[in-house]
Formats: C-alpha cells, structure tokens, sequence
C-alpha cells in the first residue's frame, strides 16, 4: 500500500538509513535516535543483521516505527514483513516487488527517478516514492521537474542528502520525507558513541523543524 498516510503521522520527517553491522548494536543505536527525536528509522538489508535488527528493535520499542530498506526481492520483501517491519523501501521497482507488496498491509516505497519509473509506479496505485540517488539524479531540480508532469506525487528523497542540503530538499512540497545515512556515521556505530548519536539526531531535528514549520506557514 501507498507509504504516504504512514509519513504523514510521522513527528519528523527525516529517517536515517541504518546499515548494522553488529547485531548487538540494534537496540541501542534505535534508542539513541528515538531519543534524539527521530520518529522513524529504515534499516537496510545489506548486512545479515538487518532483519535480526528489525526484530530486536521492534521487540525492544514496539511503537517505534522501523522498516527495512534495501529490498530488493520478493523474498526479502516477505521476511521483512515477518520481521516485523512497518514499512518496506526499494532503491528501484519490479513486478516481482509490485507483486509481493500487494500480498501484504505494508507500506511500500518504490524507487523511481525517471518519468517512465514513475508512470509504472502510478500504474501500481503508488504516488509516494523513494526519490534515489537523489543527488546523482538531479537532485531538487530534478524533483521540481517531476512535479509539473507529476503534481500529485510525494517524495522521499535518499542519496546524498547532507545536513547542508536536507533544508532544501525538505521545503519542496513534493517532498515528505527525506532518508540517508549522515544521521548514524559508521565511526560513531563501531566506537558505539550513543551519546553522539543522540545529539546529532537532535540536532538534525531541530533544523528540520524549522523547515516544517516554515513549510506550514
Ligand atoms: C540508501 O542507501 O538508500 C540511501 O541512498 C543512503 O544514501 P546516503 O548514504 O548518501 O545517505
């Protein structure tokens, strides 16, 4: 199903994209951006960890919104969701993903950059997409240009966003979410630096709340 009621509620819209690579690291890595004021996370299936890091984390902090990113398969897809994933994003889209997500009440993000990706995307009933590599593809002009053809679309965009661009991306109207990987910095992980984490989550919050609330007004 669509992902955008399910972005809708969310309380920030920025949401870290999570490589683990131990699993003991999961639950307090969740915390720590939980409590820096992240109200969703998407761990990536890259590493045998992710879907173990799902379940920790989901067991750990039921009302947290976690998914998994970087399905690629129908497979993947399927045991995302018995992970217990709440939401489920592609960098790209196939009939196989379409398919799989149609057997399931997950939100689904597919990826699309091109107007044809996006056509095929509308034609599964989807109009909030995953917007990657965001930066590699254009970026914000790239996304302004979609919205004439495409008005009624939302977007995620991941891939390159930085603390200095998140601000641009985010006051588009287009633009709902916006993903990446800057919010948990792999040296940070491997010295387990939560307290860093946390703060730097906060931060990021904070600089986007001002974006939203300029968007509003
Ligand atoms: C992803 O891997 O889904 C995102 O594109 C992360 O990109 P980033 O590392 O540039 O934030």
């Amino acid at each position: 199903m669509d992902a955008r009621p399910l972005l809708a509620k969310l309380t920030c819209p920025l949401i870290p994209v999570v490589v683990i690579d131990r699993l003991a690291d999961a639950v307090p890595l969740a915390e720590a951006l939980l409590q820096g004021g992240i109200s969703a996370l998407e761990i990536t299936l890259r590493t045998p960890a992710g879907y173990d890091a799902i379940k920790a984390m989901k067991s750990a902090f039921p009302d947290a919104v976690i998914g998994a990113g970087t399905v690629c398969s129908d497979q993947a897809f399927d045991k995302a969701v018995g992970c217990g994933a709440d939401f489920i994003v592609s960098p790209g889209a196939t009939d196989q993903l379409f398919a799989a997500a149609a057997r399931h009440k997950v939100p689904f993000l597919p990826g699309a950059v091109t107007g044809s990706e996006v056509l095929n995307a509308i034609q599964h009933d989807y109009a909030t997409l995953k917007f990657f590599p965001a930066e590699a593809a254009g970026g914000v002009s790239t996304l302004r240009a979609l919205s004439g053809p495409f008005p009624e679309l939302s977007f995620m965009p991941t891939g390159g966003i930085t603390p200095d661009n998140v601000a641009t991306y985010l006051r588009l109207e287009s633009v709902c979410a916006v993903g990446g990987s800057w919010l948990t910095p792999r040296e940070l992980l491997i010295h387990k630096r939560w307290d860093e984490l946390c703060q730097l989550a906060g931060d990021s919050v904070a600089r986007v709340a001002e974006v939203s609330e300029e968007k509003s007004t």
